[in-house]
């Protein structure tokens, strides 16, 4: 499989379909299918999203894409990797839409197979529009999105009564100057959730922007590492002690940021199944040069405790673990 390294587009269109797969059997009008393969976990998969991938001849497909779906693909199907990482795209967006689009006219089932959901920052609506110009039949299969994987595991939900009424997904992704381009008023405003895709390297930014527009320090904030994965990690901090939190990990990560990650029951799992629940004072501890920062609260400690008491008792606890 070829995962590494930068096939260029002819390499791409001239693999083609998976042997064993005759034109002579094929419709003579491709079709590309966008599918969403969920956060990683492939339970999370969907079961139109697991039918269709039987059926493809190529399946086209991310670094964000999880082993065990993968291994869904059938043995005769060709698997083309285009992943991408930050900027670092093994195929620039123009030639992957001109792969897909050259690969369904050569009568190919093709799947593009994306992380999370094909339309949440996966550039599926680029794809879509490429195909749709190209009057390729294109039809988007949704996959669950990271913000869901992250708020169910570490059970902040993301709208909740009386904490939440809305909530908005933004992309961390620097823009101009390390700064992502955002409303930060509009992002401020109290009972509002916030989720941060591709928001790790900025979060410092992201932290101090909201706080100068208003949102208050001691906002909770989950952070939740390969989701619904093996190694998922999560901690719960604040606003005012995201940089430090955040520095302890590598990603990929999303940021719920709002009153809802004060119910996280989300203590750090850095080796989640190992069959013990961990000391909620470890939210921070293992995490390399993550500490409560000055001013930051620990929410998390545990089912039945309501929020002020949880930080009343946090501090205490940290206290302790210090003396
Ligand atoms: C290019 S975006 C793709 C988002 C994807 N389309 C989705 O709906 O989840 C990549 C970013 O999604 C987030 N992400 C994807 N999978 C994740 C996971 N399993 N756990 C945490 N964050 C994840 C990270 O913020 C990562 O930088």
């Amino acid at each position: 499989m070829p995962r590494r390294g930068s096939p260029t587009l002819s390499d791409l269109v001239a693999l083609g379909g998976g042997e064993g797969r005759e034109s002579a059997s094929r419709p003579s009008a491709g079709k590309v299918w966008l599918v969403g393969a969920g956060p990683g976990d492939p339970e999370l998969l969907t079961l139109k999203a697991a039918r269709v991938l039987q059926a493809a001849d190529v399946v086209v497909h991310d670094r964000l894409v999880a082993a065990e779906i993968l291994d869904l693909v059938p043995a005769g199907a060709r698997r083309l990797y285009v992943g991408k990482q930050k900027a670092r795209h093994a195929l620039p967006q123009d030639d992957i839409n001109t792969l897909l689009i050259g690969l369904a006219r050569e009568g190919l089932t093709v799947v593009r197979l994306k992380g999370g959901d094909p339309f949440v920052f996966g550039r599926g609506g680029e794809e879509m529009l490429a195909c749709r110009a190209a009057e390729v039949d294109c039809e988007i299969v949704p996959g669950v999105s990271a913000a869901l994987a992250a708020s169910a595991g570490a059970g902040a939900p993301l709208t909740h009564r009386g904490l939440a009424q809305a909530v908005t997904f933004v992309t961390g992704h620097a823009q101009h100057d390390g700064e992502p381009l955002l409303d930060w008023t509009a992002l401020a405003t109290p009972n509002h959730t916030v989720v941060v895709y591709m928001g790790l390297s900025t979060a410092p930014r992201i932290a101090e922007r909201l706080i100068d527009a208003g949102r208050s320090a001691s906002t909770p904030v989950a952070i939740v590492e390969n989701a619904s994965q093996p190694a998922e990690r999560r901690a719960v901090t604040t606003l005012a002690g995201l940089p430090e939190a955040a520095a302890g990990f590598d990603g990929p990560v999303i940021l719920i940021i709002g009153e809802v990650s004060a119910l996280a029951s989300a203590p750090l799992t850095a080796h989640p199944g190992e069959g013990r629940d961990p000391d909620p004072m470890e939210l921070l501890v293992g995490i390399p040069g993550a500490r409560l920062a000055k001013g930051a609260a620990l929410y998390d400690l545990g089912p039945g405790v309501r929020g002020d008491e949880r930080k009343k008792e946090s501090n205490r606890g940290m206290q302790g673990k210090r003396s």
